[in-house]
C-alpha cells in the first residue's frame, strides 16, 4: 500500500509533468518525468494487451533487500503495472539479488534458466536484475554472454533510477546496463510500498566500512553514507500518519551511524529523536557490530519505552586469534563483556547473534572457543553460516581453507548447541503476560493469528482477522521451542 499522502503528492506532480521538455537533471523530479513516461508506455501496451500489465519482484538476502524491493514496487505501481503473485505468470519479472555467500548466487542463475524457459512460451515478458550480485563485474560478462534474454541490470547504487531504466528499456529493444561503482547520493522522497501496513523498515544508512575479510558487502554496497536525520524523522513521521506502529531501523552498522553527517549524532541520539515520535509504538533496529557498541546505546536502550528488548549482536567467532584475522576489531572477552553489560542494564534483552563456521585457518580449539560464547551467552537464536569464499575479498586468497567434511561436522555441532540453549532461553516466558503486535492470521489455522512479542519471539493465539496491525496482551500458555501458543488478555488500542 502506498502510503496514501505519498500518492497524492506523486499523482499531483505527474499529471504537471510535460513530456515535450526535455527530462530534468536535478532529482527526486528527473523521476517523477521517467515515471511518467513509463506509465504512458505502459498504459498503451496494456491498452493492446486489452488487461493490466503485472509484475512480480522476487528477493533475496536480508533486510535491506527487502526495503529494496519495497521501493521497485512503489515504482512500478505508479508505473501502472499490478502485483502479481505467481511470478511465471507476471509480464516483467525483476530479481533483486543477493551476493553474500556464493550459495545466493547461484540461485539465481538456476531461477534464471527457469525464466528463460517462460519467456520463450511468453517473449514480450520483462526480466530485470539488481542488487549486490550485479555490483560484482564478473557476473554482468557472464549474463551479457550467456543470459542475452535479460531485460535490465542495474545495481545497488542507482536503485533510485529504476523509474528512468524502465522507461528506456521500454523504449528500445535492448538489454540495458547501468552499474555504478559507488556513490555519495542519497534520493528521498520516492514512492515506496509496504509489505505490511502497520511496520516499516526504514534505512538509516548505507554501505559499510567495516572491511570484515570475509565479507563482500563493502565491495558491492559502497562506503558508509547516514541519511539526514530530519529525513529519517520526516519518513517515519509519515508512517506512523499512515497507521505504522513499528519500525525497524536498518543500516549494516548501525552503531556507526551519522559519523559521515555535516553535523555528526550518534545512533543513540537519533533512537531519542525517533523515540519522541507520537503514535509510534516499537522501535527495532539491524545490524549492530559489536565494536561501535557504546555505553550511551546501552544507557538508551535501558530508559526507552519503545526500544524492543531484542539486540541482534554478530560475533561471528569466539576465537580472538580468528576474530583478528576476520578484521572484526574486538576479541572474544570484550564481546562478552558487551553482553554482561546489556543483560546487567536491560534484564529481559533477548540476543541473536550470526556466527561463521570454517574461516580459513580455524582449528578445533578456535571452535571450541566459539562453543563456549554459546554457551556463556545464551542466545535466544542464532544464524549460523559456513564459511563462503567471496573472489575479492582478502580471506579469499589466504592459505588453510578449513576441509569440507570438517566444516560440516562443526556446523552440525554448533546448530545442535545453539538449538538446546535456544529452546530453554526462549520457553523462560512460560505463563507470562506479554504485548505482541499481531502480524497476521496463521497460515496453518485462520482460527489462529500470529503475534511479535518485543523480544522477537511468536506467539499463535485464537483471534480474528481485525486484531492484525493491533497491539494485544497474551497469556503465553506453551512454549513449543521456538514459538508459543497462547491466549489473548487484552487488546490495547482498537
Ligand atoms: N561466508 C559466510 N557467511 C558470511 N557472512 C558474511 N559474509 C560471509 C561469508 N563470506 C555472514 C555474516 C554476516 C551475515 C549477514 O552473513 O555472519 O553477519
Ligand atoms: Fe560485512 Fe562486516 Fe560490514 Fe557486516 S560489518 S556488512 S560483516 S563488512
Amino acid at each position: 500500500m502506498l502510503e496514501k499522502k505519498q500518492t497524492k503528492k506523486i499523482e499531483e506532480i505527474l499529471t504537471e509533468i510535460d513530456l515535450e521538455q526535455p527530462a530534468p537533471a536535478e532529482e527526486p523530479m528527473r523521476q517523477y518525468y521517467f515515471m511518467e513516461k513509463a506509465r504512458r508506455l505502459v498504459k498503451t501496451q496494456a491498452e493492446t494487451l486489452g488487461r493490466p500489465l503485472t509484475f512480480h519482484v522476487t528477493t533475496f538476502g536480508c533486510q535491506m533487500n527487502a526495503r529494496d524491493s519495497e521501493k521497485l514496487t512503489g515504482i512500478l505501481e505508479q508505473i501502472g503495472y499490478v502485483e502479481e503473485e505467481e511470478e511465471n505468470q507476471a509480464d516483467f519479472v525483476i530479481y533483486n539479488t543477493c551476493t553474500v555467500r556464493e550459495n545466493a548466487n547461484q540461485k539465481v542463475y538456476g531461477h534464471l534458466g527457469q525464466l528463460n524457459r517462460v519467456k520463450k512460451k511468453n517473449p514480450h515478458m520483462l526480466i530485470g536484475l539488481c542488487g549486490c550480485m550485479m555490483q560484482e563485474p564478473e557476473v554482468v560478462e557472464k549474463l551479457k554472454k550467456s543470459y542475452r534474454f535479460v531485460d535490465l541490470i542495474f545495481g545497488t547504487h542507482n536503485i533510485f533510477k529504476f523509474a528512468e531504466l524502465v522507461a528506456t528499456r521500454l523504449e528500445s529493444d535492448r538489454m540495458v546496463i547501468d552499474i555504478w561503482k559507488d556513490t555519495d547520493k542519497i534520493v528521498e522522497d520516492l514512492p515506496s510500498e509496504r509489505k505490511f501496513s502497520f511496520k516499516s523498515g526504514v534505512n538509516i544508512m548505507f554501505g559499510c566500512n567495516n572491511f570484515c575479510s570475509y565479507c563482500i558487502v563493502p565491495y558491492v554496497r559502497g562506503r558508509e553514507r547516514s541519511r539526514n536525520p530530519k529525513d529519517i524523522i520526516r519518513e517515519i513521521e509519515s508512517l506512523v500518519a499512515d497507521g505504522v506502529v513499528e519500525v525497524m531501523l536498518l543500516g549494516q552498522n548501525v552503531n556507526s551511524y551519522g559519523k559521515t553527517l555535516e553535523e555528526p549524532m550518534t545512533f543513540a541520539q537519533l533512537l531519542q529523536e525517533i523515540e519522541k515520535i507520537e503514535g509510534l509504538e516499537r522501535i527495532r533496529f539491524m545490524t549492530s557490530h559489536p565494536k561501535d557498541l557504546s555505553d550511551e546505546l546501552i544507557e538508551v536502550m535501558a530508559q526507552s519505552q519503545k526500544i524492543c528488548k531484542h539486540l541482534h549482536l554478530p560475533v561471528q567467532s569466539g576465537s580472538t586469534r580468528i576474530l583478528e584475522k576476520m578484521n572484526r576489531r574486538y576479541t572474544k572477552e570484550h564481546y562478552l563483556g558487551l553482553v554482561e553489560k546489556i543483560k546487567a542494564a536491560v534484564p529481559d534483552i533477548s540476543l541473536t547473534t550470526d556466527i561463521i563456521v570454517g574461516f580459513p585457518g580455524e582449528t578445533e580449539e578456535d571452535f571450541q572457543e566459539t562453543l563456549d560464547v554459546v554457551r556463556k551467552v545464551r542466545y535466544d537464536s542464532a544464524f549460523t553460516f559456513i564459511y563462503s569464499k567471496r573472489t575479492g575479498t582478502p580471506a579469499a586468497v589466504l592459505e588453510e581453507q578449513v576441509p569440507e567434511e570438517i566444516v560440516k561436522d562443526r556446523f552440525d555441532r554448533l546448530l545442535k548447541e545453539v538449538q538446546s540453549i535456544s529452546a530453554e532461553v526462549c520457553s523462560v516466558h512460560t505463563k507470562t503476560v506479554q504485548r505482541v503486535l499481531v502480524e497476521s492470521v496463521n497460515d496453518h489455522d485462520d482460527s489462529l493469528v500470529t503475534g511479535r512479542m518485543s523480544n522477537n519471539l511468536l506467539v499463535h493465539f485464537p483471534g480474528e482477522k481485525d486484531l492484525v496491525g493491533k497491539l494485544v496482551d497474551v497469556r503465553l500458555d506453551t512454549c513449543k521451542g521456538f514459538y508459543y501458543l497462547g491466549e489473548m488478555v487484552a487488546s490495547i488500542r482498537v
